[in-house]
């Protein structure tokens, strides 16, 4: 019921300070969409240039935005643009950003050991309501956390490319996460201005799970000679209703991340027939193209 729905939500606490630990093009997205939503935001990475870059990304999303939403007052929109900006700070020191914030989102390379290394240090600086979240792909959240005390303010928050236009964010429990922990990630969610939905800690969780074996396959048939990427992307555009064909998503979501995901997949779930590589998606990784962020993929995007 209503009331019960309403008992549920005010368990959970409200998020002000949010920390995103990687200025990635995820990071940056949800960095963005937090600030936008009147949270006070900190970066962090692991350098100066690729805060500067994170913050560029964040002014382009922006202006995208702003174009439209304030078509008609341009001043509405460099009040916008300077009121989200100011609400975005950025750091080099992990530990200084931690010491005062209520949510922790890592989005940092796919590396559980790194991954477990980093929450391991921020769980003995965070203060003690700190909820901790990964953005995670693919990696268990369960192994994620493993090192970390507070199991009970651990969960996964897994938000999908472009980060301020797709409106699902998918949020995790593991076996330890507290009903409080977990009805805050759902109040931040809708906070975030995103549509929640909640899965098992199970790989890929519902989108990556289905999306990413449907990838793998458009790949497998252009090895095979089947079709070619332009009438696989045609034909998912026009004959199933998709926004984008799967090899141009593949070269969106970005070659790298894609192997990445399969590759641990396969290690840990080998008999699994969907998890299986495409050589043909390795071969062109293994030529550093990795889609539309590095100029060139399955498509070459260099004008
Ligand atoms: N920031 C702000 N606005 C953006 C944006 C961004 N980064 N990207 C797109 N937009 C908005 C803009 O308003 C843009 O209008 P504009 O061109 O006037 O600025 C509008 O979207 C339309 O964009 P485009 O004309 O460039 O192209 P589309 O109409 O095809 O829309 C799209 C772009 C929303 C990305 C759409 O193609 C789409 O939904 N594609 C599928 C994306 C998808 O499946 N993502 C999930 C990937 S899986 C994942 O992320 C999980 C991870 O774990 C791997």
């Amino acid at each position: 019921s209503s009331i019960a729905n309403k008992m549920n939500s005010s368990l959970g606490r409200t998020i002000k300070t949010v920390t995103v630990i990687g200025g990635g093009l995820m990071g940056s997205g949800i960095a963005q969409v937090a600030a936008e939503t009147n949270h006070q935001v900190i970066i962090v990475d692991q350098k100066q240039e690729f805060l500067d870059k994170s913050l560029n990304i964040i002014q382009t999303s922006l202006k995208r935005i702003i174009k439209k939403k304030f078509e008609q007052d341009q001043q509405g929109g460099e009040k916008y643009f300077n009121d989200v900006k100011n609400r975005i700070k950025t750091t080099t020191n992990v530990n200084d950003a931690v010491q005062s914030t209520d949510i922790v989102i890592e989005a940092i390379i796919e590396n559980l050991e790194t991954k477990q290394k980093l929450f391991k240090q921020i769980d003995q600086v965070a203060p003690k309501h700190t909820i901790l979240t990964s953005n995670t792909s693919s990696l268990p959240i369960t192994e994620i956390a493993k090192d970390v005390q507070r199991q009970d303010k651990f969960g996964g928050l897994h938000f999908f490319n472009p980060v301020p236009v797709m409106k699902l964010l998918e949020v995790i429990r593991i076996s330890g996460t507290s009903d409080e922990t977990f009805q805050t990630l759902l109040n931040f969610g809708k906070a975030l201005g995103k549509t929640t939905v909640s899965c098992k800690d199970t790989p890929g969780f519902i989108v990556n799970r289905l999306l990413v074996p449907y990838l793998l396959e458009a790949a497998r048939m252009i090895e095979r000679g089947d079709a070619t990427p332009e009438d696989i992307d045609t034909a998912m555009k026009l004959g199933a209703g998709y926004p984008m064909g799967p090899i141009e998503l593949l070269d969106y979501v970005g070659l790298d991340t894609s192997k990445y995901i399969v590759d641990g997949w396969k290690k840990l779930y080998p008999n699994e027939p969907s998890f299986q590589a495409s050589e043909l998606l390795n071969k062109i990784v293994g030529e550093g193209k990795f889609g539309r962020k590095t100029g060139a993929g399955f498509y070459n995007y260099k004008k």
